[in-house]
């Protein structure tokens, strides 16, 4: 996966692509991120990517002119590109979203906003789509971008051991993870599920699936409705769950 993030703020995003399972995805060629600072596109001894909102209103608007400079230099280097615009008006980042991601052929650029938002016409002029991580604002794009490159390169084959596959398996399947444990067993009077230290591998599975169905039901509700439940998981459901 290639990826491409154009910025007024480069030192918000270039330290968390040097930590961890990133850094290790682009040391080992499963990923490549480049980080643009848009002050270097910006015409004129000052720089300027910012100017008063048309019609009125509070806060400043990034202008067109640096940002459109900045994704034909980005074009020629990196060749086909899928823009992407971090923006609480856009459409729900997701799952799906993540996984057509990772399996893009063109470079996702990330166009990040500040101050007010971005002059209209860089959505509408360069085809971009507008992508949400949640029903808040933050301070601009580059937390949002961060969030969906960290989703989605997660889900690049080789990035994550084998294990983790299987993670990803029970999330499509619509339930939150079941609770995990490890040593000591006790711990601030705190034990460990029986079940858990019992061996008992077909036990310790239906445990996780209840727990599974139990987290789903009580933080995500409206999850349930799409989960994949036996006519018993159904009626336990229904009923609250209290065995
Ligand atoms: N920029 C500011 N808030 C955002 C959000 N919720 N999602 C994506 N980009 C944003």
């Amino acid at each position: 996966m290639r990826c491409d993030v154009l910025t007024l703020f480069p030192g918000m995003v270039s330290p968390v692509l040097q930590e961890s399972i990133l850094k290790r995805a682009q040391k080992r060629g499963l990923l490549d991120v480049r980080v643009h600072s848009l002050r270097l596109f910006a015409e004129g001894k000052h720089h300027v990517t910012d100017d008063v909102p048309y019609g009125g209103g509070p806060g400043q608007v990034m202008k067109p002119e640096p940002i459109f400079a900045a994704v034909v230099a980005i074009t020629k280097s990196c060749g086909r590109v899928r823009i992407i615009l971090p923006s609480p008006r856009g459409i729900p980042f997701n799952r799906a979203m993540a996984k057509s991601f990772a399996e893009e052929d063109r470079s996702l650029l990330f166009i990040c906003g500040h101050y007010e938002g971005i002059d209209a016409r860089v959505q509408r002029g360069l085809e971009a789509e507008e992508v949400s991580v949640g029903d808040y604002i933050l301070t601009g794009g580059e937390l949002a971008a961060l969030i969906m490159i960290d989703a989605s390169a997660r889900l690049i084959p080789g990035v994550l051991g084998k294990d983790a596959s299987l993670n990803e398996e029970s999330f499509e399947a619509s339930l939150l993870e079941y609770p995990q444990y490890t040593r000591p067993r006790v711990f601030q009077k705190m034990e460990v599920p029986e079940v858990l230290v019992s061996g008992n591998h077909r036990a310790i599975a239906k445990w996780r699936r209840e727990q599974s169905i139990l987290c789903t039901l009580r933080n995500r509700p409206d999850m349930l409705r799409r989960a994949t439940l036996t006519a018993r998981e159904q009626e336990r459901v229904m009923g609250g769950v209290n065995e």
